[in-house]
């Protein structure tokens, strides 16, 4: 392909500046970078992206006291289909975490404080109690990216895979899309490379699919996939009673839900639109959704995502020809300038494209909301300090009875 009229045919004509100017081995590198980048998303800067939704109305969780009452059947039934091979477990650990300030993958983070005591470390060890309680393994498939594959490999070979047994992990890679300025120009991290960022969490099927991996777990008889994020320290994975209790349900997905602090927590809340589950982020509720209360007095819109699901495959599989909704996001993003030297903002200078795995949901036709305790289950590690942090994460491993 001729490179020179692909970048003027996109009103790229910037980057022919950097082009020219190459040796022919780092043209070819760019090139092949150049010949992948997905044009349309830059169709997307400037369109009118106020959300419109459908018709909202809340949707009920399995509730605590329910699940109580039941949780022997749940196990029960969650623990066969474990026991059968029918589950496994998805990390998705592809994101950069800019926000925790640590520049190697968020899992290597050493949460300990008199011992060390890795993120990672903390996820296996969860997923090692039902893998204990079942009697076999969890095959674990953790989701990377470009940015972080090796060192998330290294790592785990240098921690023994913190003895959850190499032969039940495989690694995958996400997908990356181009980072541009605000006006639409796509940087460069060298003359030589784009800059490109990971194509958010909800293109974690479509790769695990194209890594092979999803035909590995079918052979496999595999068919529940509980995709969970790296950052939440203390949550169950792969939990007999969630498994159990979804299957139960007959619905096409599971979602771990928590009741809402207070009314304006920044939380998704999984709802109904138009008839279908759907999660509204925090800031496209109105001020009715935030504040109305039932007869109970409980909160009409009460609960809240902890990015903990469970989808059944074949339902997945019905999905992925559908193309995902793509969420741009104003990033910092380094870049070199037109001489060649790297700038590293402290502000925002342009998008990243992402899709959202929350967006799945509202793919499936139905899903099971099902509570757990927040004190047990949700220290997301977003920053270092403050608000679902470091901190707040160590308060909650320790009151939950973890040395660190
Ligand atoms: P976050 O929304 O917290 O994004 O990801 P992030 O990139 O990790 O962190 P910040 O915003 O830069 O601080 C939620 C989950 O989705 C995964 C993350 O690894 C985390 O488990 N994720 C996110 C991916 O796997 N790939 C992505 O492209 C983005």
């Amino acid at each position: 392909m001729n490179i020179r009229n692909l970048l003027l045919e996109h009103g790229q004509e910037k980057l022919l500046r950097h082009y020219d100017a190459l040796p022919e081995d780092a043209k070819s590198r760019l090139a092949a970078q150049l010949e992948r980048v997905d044009w349309s998303l830059l169709s997307l800067i400037g369109e009118d992206h106020s959300d419109q939704r459908g018709v909202l109305a809340p949707l009920g969780a399995t509730e605590l006291a329910e699940i109580e009452a039941h949780r022997a059947t749940y196990t029960d039934v969650g623990l066969t289909a474990i026991r059968a091979g029918k589950v496994a477990a998805v990390l998705l650990a592809g994101g950069q975490g800019t926000r925790l300030g640590w520049d190697k993958p968020k899992g290597t983070y050493n949460i300990g404080v008199t011992r060390p005591l890795y993120i990672f470390e903390c996820l296996i060890r969860n997923l090692q109690q039902v893998t204990d309680m079942a009697g076999c393994p969890i095959p674990l498939y953790i989701m990377t990216s470009d940015k972080n594959n090796n060192d998330t490999v290294a790592f785990f070979e240098e921690m023994d895979y913190f003895g959850y047994g190499k032969e039940n992990v495989r690694f995958f890679v996400q997908e990356m899309a181009p980072a541009v300025s605000f006006e639409g120009d796509l940087y460069l991290e060298a003359p030589d490379r784009l800059a490109l960022s990971p194509n958010g969490n909800g293109g974690w099927f479509s790769s695990l699919e194209k890594s092979g991996c999803l035909a590995e777990m079918r052979a496999q008889g595999v068919e529940w996939l509980n995709a969970f994020a790296v950052d939440n320290v203390c949550q169950r994975i792969c939990s007999p009673d969630f498994v159990g209790a979804t299957i139960l349900s007959g619905c096409d997905c599971g979602a771990k839900v928590v009741s809402k602090a207070f009314p304006t927590e920044k939380l998704g809340v999984l709802c109904l639109e138009d008839g279908k589950p759907s999660i509204v982020e925090y800031y496209e509720m109105t001020d009715d959704m935030i504040t109305l209360r039932d007869d109970r007095g409980e909160l009409l819109y009460r609960f809240g995502v902890i990015l903990n699901y469970l989808f059944r495959i074949d339902r997945l599989t019905d999905i992925a020809e559908r193309k995902m909704q793509i969420h741009m996001a104003e990033k910092k993003i380094p870049h070199i300038d037109e001489d060649g030297n790297l700038i590293k903002p402290d502000a925002p200078n342009g998008y990243k494209f992402e899709s959202l795995i929350l967006d799945m949901i509202h793919m499936m036709d139905s899903c099971l909301a099902y509570e757990v305790v927040r004190e047990q289950e949700f220290a997301p590690v977003k920053n270092a300090t403050g608000v679902d942090s470091v901190v707040t994460a160590r308060e909650l491993l320790e009151r939950n009875g973890v040395a660190l």
